[in-house]
């Protein structure tokens, strides 16, 4: 504990608070989040881990605290002010347009061009490689309309690996999941650590925690306890 001290974090949300109109939703909270970990983000319905995030994002203007990001205050307007800056997030209610491509949606915004025109078959290449790198069996060229809940999770998660994302956010990833599409997932968390991300994982499911997660915040009505870290056998408090 006592070794890892300052370049440890990519991501530091510090002291925040959000109230809304008699609610205290969030009262001097913490989350750190560090390269190559996944982080647990838990707590009941209401406990206020939305809030926290769509502080981040912009979404909400905290009421005080700081955010660092690979150690410099950051201040995102919107989620792809945050995206484009190596944040992104995994909605639970998937937010993407059914009646067009995978690589669509992945490229969405931002299309490779050539002479002015859509560069369709950089979008495919590039879409492929990402899927390859993360095992995802997809065909770029299929419409989102005929995709599993998970496949559609799955080129979200490309979407995150695809802007170079260090944090990538996944709010309670596995509540429309099978059990192997859940083991699939748990290999791409894997890959994502791996790479080096910090991965926020929302849910309140204790063995998925066990299973992937290397550290836990946990959130009470809007109060921040003590986080810790898996040591394998034991859950070690860290210092705040
Ligand atoms: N836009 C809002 N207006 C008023 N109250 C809100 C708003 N968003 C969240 N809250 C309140 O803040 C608290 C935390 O909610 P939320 O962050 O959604 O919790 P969680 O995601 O942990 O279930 C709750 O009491 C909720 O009712
Ligand atoms: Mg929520």
């Amino acid at each position: 504990m006592t070794t890892q001290q300052s370049p440890s974090y990519l991501l530091e949300m510090l002291g925040i608070s959000k109230s809304f109109p008699g609610v205290k939703a969030l009262d001097k909270v913490n989350l750190k989040v560090r390269p190559h970990s996944v982080h647990a983000l838990m707590g009941e319905n209401g406990a206020g881990k939305s809030t926290l995030l769509k502080c981040l994002f912009g979404i909400y203007e905290k009421d005080e605290g700081d955010i660092l990001f690979l150690g410099q205050p950051v201040n995102y307007q919107s989620s792809k002010e945050a995206l484009e800056a190596g944040v992104s997030m995994v909605h639970q209610e998937l937010n993407q347009v059914l009646q067009s491509t995978v690589m669509d949606n992945i490229w969405l915004g931002r299309y490779p061009l050539k002479h002015g025109f859509v560069d369709h078959q950089k979008m495919y290449d590039e879409t492929k490689q990402v899927f390859d790198e993360l095992d995802i069996n997809v065909d770029p060229k299929m419409k989102m309309a005929n995709l599993s809940v998970s496949q559609r999770q799955m080129v979200e998660i490309a979407k995150a690996f695809s802007y170079d994302a260090k944090i990538v956010i996944m709010d309670e990833p596995t509540s429309s999941l099978t059990e192997k599409e859940v083991n699939h997932l748990f290999t791409i968390i894997k890959k994502l650590k791996d790479k080096g991300c910090g991965i926020v994982y929302i849910s309140h499911k204790m063995e998925e925690i066990f299973a992937v997660c290397d550290e836990i915040t946990i959130l009470r009505d809007g109060q921040w306890l003590i986080p810790a870290r898996w040591k394998g056998w034991i859950w070690m408090p860290l210092s705040p």
